[in-house]
């Protein structure tokens, strides 16, 4: 990341946005393109247990769903997990459920899970080697890790910067902090592509990745 980038760590305001989340069509598409990449890069079984973590209202979690057991998904704002909980209700679903998680105020992971997924939340955390390690500590033997996030985007990506501690990643790097927490098997590739305006008229095509790894 270039030095003349400040990062800003005001927490960014999800409860005010969740209503809306699922109406911007340039998102929807992205989950549906990252939900498929992971589709094509992991065997998803009927016997599968899957958390999602920073699961907002559930874009990524209510595609992956229909091929497996169940998928718990947990995120630190109320007003997406709300969003989420009443498509639960409208889809009357048994095998999906929502969980408030803060690992700002200390909350830990807890259960065991075959897959853990996440979908555009990694650069909202700011410390990434302890929640790698935590995430490989939850997993069953032999399970694997799904992350999707921005490549480097030099902090253009979002149009407020609050509560955005990484402006993409370096592959190689994360690459690292995974085989660091204990991961094998780790692979990378491209998952989707968005077009968005950067101001002055100009729009930018950003990439995400998705990296994976195998306890
Ligand atoms: C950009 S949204 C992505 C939501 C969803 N995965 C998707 O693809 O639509 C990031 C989500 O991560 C959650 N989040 C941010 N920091 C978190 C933390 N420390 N613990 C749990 N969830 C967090 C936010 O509340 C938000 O719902």
């Amino acid at each position: 990341m270039s030095a003349d980038i400040e990062i800003n760590t005001e927490k960014r305001n999800f409860d005010q946005e969740a209503a809306n989340w699922d109406q911007v069509p340039g998102r929807v598409k992205m989950a549906q393109d990252i939900a498929h990449s992971m589709i094509q890069e992991i065997t998803l079984t009927p016997d599968m247990d899957i958390l999602d973590f920073g699961c907002g209202t559930g874009l990524l979690t209510f595609a992956l769903q229909p091929f497996v057991r169940s998928v718990a998904g947990v995120d630190s704002s109320q007003g997406m997990l709300d969003v989420f909980k009443t498509k639960i209700k409208e889809q009357n679903l048994s095998n999906v459920k929502a969980n408030y998680l803060d690992l700002d105020k200390g909350d830990a992971l807890e259960g065991s899970y075959h897959l853990i997924v996440s979908s555009m939340t990694l650069h909202h955390v700011k410390n990434i080697n302890p929640l790698l390690k935590q995430f490989y500590s939850i997993l069953l033997p032999s399970g694997q890790l799904a992350i999707a996030d921005l490549e480097p985007d030099d902090g253009k990506f979002h149009s407020n910067n609050d509560g955005v501690f990484h402006f993409g990643f370096d592959r190689e790097d994360l690459h690292r902090t995974f085989i660091d927490a204990g991961f094998r098997d780790v692979r990378h590739r491209v998952a989707a592509q968005v077009e968005k305006p950067v101001g002055g008229g100009q729009t930018r095509l950003f990439a995400m990745f998705l990296m994976t790894g195998r306890k």
